[in-house]
């Protein structure tokens, strides 16, 4: 039976409750699966240690990581560090060293979840976001501090192999699916230059997908057909800042934020990839026990097909359907049931 090493990084704020609640329900979804087995090793990278050790990845640490089959990521993020630190010393110092490039955020309403729009029932979307340049290529500088003259500047950087690699991705992964629609998420009216090569490379890659149906929406526009025509859309592809805002949107619109997962993949599998739940540390309700657990619970089932675990990870979806038909609810969702309490019950449903 093949073990699985994976790596858990719980992090800062709601992380560590649920990861906590993320690996019991992988450990039982293992168990009950039979055809393979899982061992974790967590890391203790957060804000807390930032602040006692002067760093969030210790010398060595991304070697060792490397070596794990994939990661779990809680969220980072501390009212006591500021959230560029925060960000660039843990998050994304993982997936730009691991060339995680394909970041996958599936949105859809489960059962017994209710939406803020009457078409709530149709909303079935990926959104794929790039997920290594563009944004946040961490390109710009600041000069003369403080003075009147003071500069900033924040430089969005695209390049042919960054955009062709993502489209070529999205299109892969549309074409998998039942309705193949891909849409063109852009502002290349308003951004005259890496906007519309991002763009000019999308329909160069589509000539390679004659079976895969496309259209073209400017991010603004996107959010209203988001709202208004949620049918319309099946497959988003967009930059690291469009996509960032859009898979808020969707997380909301598909019931609450506590939902949505994220999977940050290296399709070549040269290096780990990096599972995680799209809502951040969330201080307000930080060791309250009522975290919603299901964003991170998606993240493993996500983790699982990435694996090539298929079964486990249907499984796996069908005990979180099981389990918010049944109406057990976080707070977020307008319940009153616990993290513990969600746990306990996909982990029923998973034994059952
Ligand atoms: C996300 C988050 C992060 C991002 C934050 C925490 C910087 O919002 O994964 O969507 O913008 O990438
Ligand atoms: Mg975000």
């Amino acid at each position: 039976m093949h073990d699985y090493r994976l790596a858990a990084i719980p992090g800062d704020g709601i992380g560590p409750e649920v990861v906590e609640a993320g690996l019991e329900v992988l450990r039982v979804c293992a168990a009950t699966d039979g055809g393979f087995g899982v061992a974790i090793q967590a890391f203790d990278w957060n804000s807390e240690n930032y602040l006692l050790r002067g760093h969030y990845i210790p010398d060595g640490g991304l070697e060792q990581l490397r070596t794990f089959d994939a990661i779990l990521f809680g969220a980072v993020g501390s009212q006591r560090v500021p959230d560029d630190v925060s960000l660039w010393g843990l998050r994304l110092a993982i997936v730009q060293a691991f060339d995680q490039y394909a970041n996958v955020r599936p949105a859809r309403l489960l059962p017994g979840v209710s939406s803020p729009l009457d078409k709530g029932d149709d909303i079935d979307w990926v959104i794929v976001r790039e997920n290594s340049e563009g944004e946040y290529a961490g390109h710009g500088g600041r000069a003369h501090r403080g003075l009147p003259i003071e500069v900033g500047t924040e430089t969005a950087v695209f390049t042919r192999v960054g955009v062709e690699r993502i489209h070529r991705f999205a299109f892969e992964l549309a074409s998998q699916r039942p309705r193949r629609h891909l849409t063109l998420v852009t502002k290349s009216n308003a951004q005259r230059f890496g906007m519309v090569m991002w763009d000019e490379i999308f329909f160069e890659v589509a000539r390679d997908y004659p079976a895969v149906k496309v259209d073209r929406e400017l991010v603004d526009a996107a959010t209203t057909r988001m709202v208004l025509k949620p049918d319309s859309l099946d497959v988003m592809v967009a930059t690291n800042l469009h996509a960032d805002i859009l898979s808020d949107l969707a997380s909301a619109l598909s019931g609450s934020l506590g939902i949505g997962p994220t999977a940050n993949l290296n399709p070549s599998r040269q290096f780990p990839s990096m599972f995680e739940p799209i809502h951040g540390s969330a201080f307000d309700i930080t060791g309250k026990g009522i975290a919603n657990p299901i964003a991170t619970f998606w993240s493993v089932a996500m983790m699982l097909e990435h694996l090539g675990e298929a079964r486990a990870a249907q499984r796996l979806m069908h005990a979180i359907e099981e389990t918010t038909a049944a109406g057990e609810h976080t707070p977020d969702l307008g319940g009153q049931a616990t993290t513990r309490s969600v746990t306990a019950a996909v982990c029923r449903a998973l034994t059952g």
